[in-house]
């Protein structure tokens, strides 16, 4: 009790705080020693007068070591992404198999939908029979065998954020660059990475609307984790528009069968390539990081991504040939509806968060945490910005479970697209911060 309100007065002053009253902080967290409302005048005093860079390593590693650190002992690189959200994001689906078939080990420890994001557990979760939370003995064995899992965080992997995060989500501080920098790594370093890629997404359907604010927070979560010894790069790149043409949990999974077994040049491969490239190259595994671009790509369409894929799927609790099979094995929404254009013109603007609710209203996503999401429903066949129609011309499907829905997404999708003068269509990739 004393040591956190030394704590607090300390940051409130601005004075030096030493690495061990962070430590000291998460442990109590993470045991409850540490009261609800110190934690949250804790993430006021954060939000309100920053931390020091020395600060921001030293709450990380702190968090980070509240709970279970992964220690992996493989004849290869331990790897991992990690996207600050958006809506169509389904690269991790890809990335991750592509990573494993260049020789990589991914233990990735990943989210669920958040706000007007989807997630990808309840995407993979949209596969009958996949697991996503394993316990660590199983997470290490299948990581350990077919160098690829992707899974739910156990209870014990940084329990001070789960506690810090609920706390600043009620508190009004969940924006604080320093708690978000530290909330993220905490968790993805605890998976005993040993290089890391972050895919900082900015635009309409991003957190982060403005690139200043994007490149902010990828520098901040790049020093941080480098400090912290994992070598670690992140690129800043477009959420102005979905980066597939399908948003909902099974409607994206077809969308990365479709570019695992039949490759085709769009923003998801390049993406992916350029994310895969730089931790590649980062790691050693190519020379640079077109290289290993190259390499992504060359793993993609030589159907070895997909083969890992496949395995993982198995080994998580799914279907034995689902790579083969995934097109009877998806669940389906029962009400598909074709959206036309209402006027001609281009399609010039997205806005991102109301398309990404729109799906979370047909229950792709939650609104409260205990929502259950309905794998089947979404969007598909959604246009490119800069696409020209003419009134009448189909721009989007609705995938519904029930007929009345479809009614009230229509109104929300048409909201959220724009048609009117030919847009400048924004770069993929606006920045590499390492
Ligand atoms: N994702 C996290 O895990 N934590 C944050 O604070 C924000 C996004």
């Amino acid at each position: 009790m004393s040591d956190t309100r030394a704590l607090l007065t300390a940051l409130r002053e601005g004075e030096a705080v030493a690495p061990e009253a962070f430590k000291g902080f998460a442990s109590g967290l993470a045991d409850s020693s540490v009261s609800d409302a110190q934690a949250g005048a804790f993430a006021m005093v954060a939000l309100l007068k920053g931390l020091t860079r020395e600060q921001r390593v030293a709450l990380t590693l702190a968090m980070r070591d509240s709970g279970d650190v992964l220690n992996w002992q493989l004849d290869r690189p331990v790897l991992d992404k990690h996207s600050t959200g958006g809506i169509g994001d389904c690269v991790s689906l890809l990335l991750a198999p592509a990573l494993a078939a260049c020789g990589a080990a991914v233990p990735m420890v990943s989210g669920r939908g958040l706000g007007h994001t989807g997630g990808t557990l309840d995407k993979l979760e949209a596969i009958p029979g996949f697991k996503t939370g394993l316990d660590e003995a199983e997470f290490k064995r299948i990581v350990t065998k077919g160098h690829l899992a992707i899974v739910s965080a156990s209870a014990n992997i940084a329990p001070a954020d789960k506690r810090l995060y609920a706390i600043r989500d009620v508190t009004a501080t969940v924006e604080s660059l320093d708690l978000i920098t530290a909330s993220i790594l905490s968790k993805k370093l605890a998976a005993g990475l040993g290089g890391l890629v972050l895919d900082v997404k900015t635009g309409s359907g991003a957190f982060m609307k403005t690139r200043k604010d994007a490149r902010d927070l990828a520098q901040s979560l790049v020093n941080t984790a480098n400090a912290a010894g994992c070598r670690t790069s992140a690129l800043v790149t477009d959420m102005s528009q979905p980066l597939v043409p399908s948003l909902g949990n099974a409607l994206e999974v077809a969308e990365v069968m479709r570019m695992l077994k039949d490759p085709k040049d769009s923003p998801l491969l390049s993406i992916s390539a350029a994310l895969g490239g730089v931790v590649l190259s980062d790691s050693g595994l190519s020379d640079t990081p077109q290289t290993g671009a190259e390499a992504i790509i060359n793993a993609v369409q030589s159907g070895q991504a997909a083969e890992a894929f496949g395995r993982m799927v198995h080994a998580q609790g799914g279907p034995v040939r689902f790579v083969e099979n995934w097109q009877r094995l998806l669940p389906e929404a029962n009400n598909i509806r074709e959206l036309r254009a209402p006027e001609a013109g281009y399609i010039s603007a997205y806005a991102g968060e109301a398309l990404g609710l729109a799906v979370v209203h047909l229950g792709g996503g939650r609104s409260v945490e205990t929502d259950k999401v309905d794998p089947a429903v979404g969007l598909t066949e959604l246009l490119p910005l800069g696409t020209y129609v003419n009134k009448g011309d189909p721009i989007a499907r609705i995938h519904a479970s029930r007929a009345d829905q479809t009614k009230q997404a229509e109104a929300a999708v048409l909201h959220s697209i724009t048609i009117g003068e030919r847009p400048e269509i924004p770069t993929l990739i606006y920045e590499r911060v390492s």
